[in-house]
C-alpha cells in the first residue's frame, strides 16, 4: 500500500476508489494551502493529489522525496513547477475534458451577464427602483452579427466556440497546432489582429511565460471602444490595473472575469464597478464536472502507483 496525500475533501467516488488501494490522508480545513504546508502535508506520501490553489514548488518536492506522481485536480497546472517534477522524475497530472462544457458554458453566461447588464438590473430592482417598464431602462449590447474573438483555441476555446452561431456571433480565433475540421467558419488571426477586430474577446489560454501579461496596457488600448472581456483562463494574463483604467475612462463596455491574478484577492478599482462581473473561479463549478475531476485525479494517482501510464499526462514521470 502507497501513501496519498489529498490536499482537500474531494468530491464523489474518488476517495472511496483511492482507499480502496492504498493509504489516504485528506487536509481537512481551509483549502488554500501554502507550499510549506503542502510540504508537510506530503512529507512522507507516494502520491499527492492538489487543487489548483496549492503551490507544488521545488521546495515542496525537495521535501517531499518519496513522490512520485502530483495529481492537479484542475485543468491548468500553472501552481506546479513543472520543470522540477521532470528533472525528479514526478508525474504530473490534471483533469482536462471533463470539465470543457461546463467552463464552455460559463463563459456564455458571462458574455450575457456582461453585454446585458444582468447583475446591475437585478440589484436595481432589489433596491426598490424598477418604476415600470421604460424604453432605455437598462439597456445593454446585442451579440446578433458581432465578432467574438478567442485567444486560445484549445478544448474550452473551441467549446466556446460552438455555441457562438446559436447567438449568431461571428467568431475569430487565435491559431491551433490541433485540427480545425468543423470549425470551418472560424477565421484565424494573431492577438493585435483580434484585439483590434473584436467585439467581445475571451480569453481561454493556459497561463505560462508566454502569456502572463498577454493583455497589458497597450493590447487594451488597441481593443474597440466599447468591446467586452472575459476571462475565465488564469488571472496572470491579464494586467488588472490597466483593465480597470480602460473600464474607467469607458473605453472598455464591461468585463467579466472568473479568474484574477492574486486569488482570492480582487483589485479594489473592480469591486466597485457595475460594469465588471465577478465570479470566485467557478468555471468548472457543476456536481457533475466537480466529480469527474475527482475520479480522474485519483485515476491518474492509482494509475502510476501501479506502474502504468496515467490517462492524462502532463509531465511523464519515471515509471
Ligand atoms: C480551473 O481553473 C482549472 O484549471 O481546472
Amino acid at each position: 500500500m502507497a501513501e496519498v496525500a489529498v490536499t482537500a475533501p474531494l468530491p464523489g467516488p474518488a476517495l472511496d476508489n483511492l482507499r480502496a488501494c492504498h493509504e489516504v490522508r485528506v487536509h481537512s480545513g481551509a483549502t488554500m494551502l501554502e507550499a510549506e504546508e503542502v510540504a508537510e502535508w506530503a512529507a512522507d506520501a507516494d502520491a499527492l493529489v492538489t487543487l489548483l490553489a496549492n503551490p507544488v514548488t521545488s521546495s515542496v518536492m525537495e521535501r517531499c522525496p518519496s513522490l512520485r506522481v502530483i495529481a492537479n485536480c484542475a485543468a491548468g497546472f500553472d501552481n506546479i513547477d513543472c520543470a522540477e517534477a521532470q528533472r525528479r522524475g514526478i508525474w504530473v497530472t490534471n483533469t482536462p475534458d471533463v470539465l470543457t462544457e461546463t467552463t464552455a458554458d460559463l463563459t456564455w453566461a458571462l458574455i450575457l451577464t456582461v453585454t446585458r447588464r444582468v447583475i446591475e438590473a437585478d440589484a436595481f430592482l432589489r433596491a426598490g427602483d424598477f418604476k415600470g417598464w421604460e424604453l432605455d431602462l437598462m439597456v445593454g449590447a446585442g451579440l446578433q452579427g458581432r465578432t467574438l474573438g478567442i485567444i486560445g483555441f484549445g478544448r474550452i476555446g473551441r467549446a466556446v466556440a460552438k455555441r457562438a452561431p446559436a447567438f449568431g456571433m461571428r467568431v475569430m480565433a487565435t491559431p491551433s497546432s490541433q485540427s480545425t475540421e468543423g470549425f470551418e467558419n472560424v477565421t484565424f488571426g494573431d492577438v493585435e489582429t483580434l484585439v483590434a477586430s473584436c467585439d467581445v474577446l475571451s480569453l481561454h489560454c493556459p497561463l505560462n511565460d508566454r502569456t502572463r501579461g498577454l493583455l497589458g496596457e497597450e493590447r487594451l488600448r488597441r481593443m474597440r471602444r466599447g468591446a467586452f472581456l472575459i476571462n475565465t483562463a488564469r488571472g496572470p494574463v491579464l494586467d488588472e490595473a490597466a483593465l480597470v483604467r480602460a473600464l474607467e475612462d469607458g473605453h472598455l463596455g464591461g468585463v467579466g472575469l472568473d479568474v484574477f491574478a492574486q486569488e482570492p484577492e480582487v483589485h479594489p478599482g473592480l469591486l466597485c464597478r457595475k460594469d465588471a462581473v465577478l465570479l470566485p473561479h467557478i468555471g468548472s463549478a457543476t456536481r457533475e464536472a466537480r466529480s469527474e475531476m475527482a475520479e480522474l485525479a485519483a485515476r491518474n494517482v492509482l494509475a502510476v502507483l501501479a506502474g502504468e501510464v496515467p490517462p492524462s499526462v502532463v509531465i511523464q514521470g519515471r515509471q
